[in-house]
């Protein structure tokens, strides 16, 4: 039987042989997978990588991301208590917003790198990746709340948050993000 590990890699491989968004693909440096603990209960979705990310690879190391650390810390976590990815895993020019065909495009692969990793709670990064879990539902209004949907056969339980780079511009989301999140990983511990 082969592990998680092993089946990450090979879905990489996958969205390389199927050519996923050539055109993202053909700008970016990198495929930006994922990273953190795969046997993690916790796994965050954000929107796609950005400048940094792209190029290093990996997911959140820039500006948001040590938000996200600062997120974490105050929990109590680390990045290796988690699983951290997005749904795009390429990065869009200039940072733009994701499109809906390049969201479609990569949706099957976010599911199967749920299924494997099979996590107990997803953590949404804002509201482009909590729309496939929550059609429909405003940020504003469902964030930091808990939502049991069926996955995959199973229950999986989704988080919606504020993407933490939103706390960069606008100051007084950052405690909400902060106290979202602690209150997050309170309701994790329960599950
Ligand atoms: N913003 C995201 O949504 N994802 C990253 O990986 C970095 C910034």
């Amino acid at each position: 039987m082969i592990n998680k590990q092993e089946e990450l890699t090979e879905l990489r491989r996958a969205i390389l042989d199927n050519n996923i968004c050539p055109e993202l693909a053909s700008q970016a440096k990198n495929l930006v997978m994922g990273n953190g603990n795969v046997d993690a209960e916790i796994v965050f979705i954000g929107e796609a990588p950005g400048k940094k990310e792209d190029e290093q690879g990996l997911p959140f190391i820039g500006a948001a991301g040590k938000f996200l650390d600062t997120m974490l810390a105050e929990a109590g976590m680390k990045r290796s208590d988690v699983y951290i990815t997005n749904i795009v895993k390429y990065r869009p020019p200039d940072n733009r917003d994701p499109s809906s065909a390049e969201k479609k495009a990569f949706l099957p692969y976010l599911l199967r790198q749920l299924q494997i990793i099979q996590p107990k709670v997803v953590i949404t990064l804002g509201r482009h990746s909590m729309e496939y879990f929550l059609p429909n539902a405003k940020i504003g209004d469902v964030h930091g709340g808990s939502y049991k949907i069926k996955f995959g056969g199973s229950q999986l339980l989704i988080i919606p948050l504020y993407h933490p780079a939103a706390a960069l511009y606008n100051g007084s989301l950052r405690q909400t993000l902060i106290d979202d999140f602690v209150h997050a990983a309170k309701v994790h511990m329960k599950e």
